[in-house]
């Protein structure tokens, strides 16, 4: 394994252990983790490996095979960059009061690049997991989700939700993730694509639009403010959409008219899915997406191109996937129809002198693990 020679070859001895953890793909459930409401990711086969010892003190040497020079960090407060993501996780389990020494590690990431796949919580996850292991700090994988998204929120300064952490610490292969982001119950639904024959396609437009950074913690903003002028605790409790909407207006009300019906939506596909009726999900999909675009503004061209181009070329649906503005978005296309849909979407970016979009099937992968 890659990771363990790198391993050697750094610090000249042998790691204690190998853990993975992958990144995930949402397939509904989009901008309502936040809102106390309804997801439904899955893990998917790429994600982020990492070999780790631990120290007799506080230094972290850390080492990507992907990213530039190792690092030395002995204050928690130099790392910059990816590396906080790591060190943000040994913050978190120390500040709960874990006897968190430090560690060496190498780590090896194959997420696909600005697929908006969530590289960053595998990273965070895989750390989590090693942790958790190395100290038996017994923390269910949840706990280890719930102490990623932490480091991310506090240490790393993103103010995700727990969504992506959850789908790459719980997943199951062959199974999407259910999940009510309130009381954090789950639930692996079976998602067999293959015995229908589907597939779902990732296709990644390889842009992340830099502006929109600040675009997530405005969206936020928007639900807090909803659901405080609607007197609810968060816009999950919304029962009667029309009435709540006569009270809202401009931003607000849009938003509240995407997380409502987008929650809906959740429910409704884990309806067809319990029923046997994958192949009916498509329109669902693409409701989700026409709300993301007009009523939550976290589209963006290369999504809405993608999206419109698959659905010419013959998916049963398609919607972007993940936070937005860039990105990946996904198409269910039955297997008869992957080729004219990859040339629908390629021909349709090529016509706009964009470069091609990397386009692949996932299928779900089991969650964090230790494989040495
Ligand atoms: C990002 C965040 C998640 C979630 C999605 C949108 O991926 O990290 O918590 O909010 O956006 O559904």
């Amino acid at each position: 394994m890659r990771v363990v020679e790198a391993f050697r070859e750094s610090y000249g001895m042998e790691p204690l252990g190998v853990w993975h953890a992958p990144g995930r793909v949402n397939l509904i459930g989009e901008h309502t983790d936040y809102n106390d409401g309804f997801v439904l990711p899955f893990a998917v086969p790429w994600g982020v490996t990492a070999a780790v010892a631990p120290r007799a003190d506080d230094v972290i040497r850390l080492r990507s095979l992907q990213a530039g020079e190792p690092l030395t960090i002995e204050t928690l407060d130099q790392a910059e960059g990816w590396a906080r993501y790591v060190v943000g996780v040994f913050w978190v389990l120390r500040e709960a009061g874990h006897p968190i020494r430090g560690a060496d590690l190498v780590i090896d990431g194959d997420v696909p690049q600005g697929a908006g796949l969530s590289s960053s919580a595998a990273l965070e996850v895989v750390v989590g997991t090693a942790l958790n292991e190395l100290y038996g700090l017994g923390l269910t994988r949840m706990e280890v989700a719930l102490a990623a998204q932490k480091a991310e929120n506090d240490f790393v300064g993103v103010p995700c939700g727990i969504m992506d952490q959850a789908a790459s610490a719980l997943g199951e292969q062959g199974k999407a993730l259910f999940m009510d982001c309130r009381s954090l119950g789950t639930r692996n639904v079976p998602f067999d694509l293959a015995q229908h024959g589907l597939q779902l396609l990732i296709i990644n437009t390889g842009v992340h639009h830099e502006l929109a950074d600040g675009q997530y913690a405005r969206r936020r903003q928007d639900c807090e403010n909803a659901a405080k002028h609607l007197g609810v605790e968060a816009l999950r409790d919304v029962t009667d959409l029309a009435g709540a909407l006569s009270k809202l207006r401009g931003d607000e009300r849009k938003r509240t008219q995407h997380v409502v019906t987008e929650n809906h939506r959740v429910e409704a596909l884990i309806g067809l899915l319990r029923a046997g009726a994958v192949q009916e999900i498509g329109s669902l999909l693409n409701a989700s997406h026409l709300s993301l675009r007009d009523q939550y503004e976290v589209s963006c061209a290369e999504l809405d191109v993608a999206v419109e181009s698959a659905i010419r070329g013959g998916a049963r649906g398609a919607r972007m996937t993940g936070g937005g503005f860039g990105g990946s978005a996904i198409a269910l296309v039955a297997d008869e129809r992957v080729e004219s849909v990859r040339e629908s979407v390629t021909r349709a970016y090529a016509e706009r002198g964009w470069s091609a979009p990397e386009i692949y099937p996932a299928t779900p992968a089991a969650g964090a693990r230790r494989l040495v």
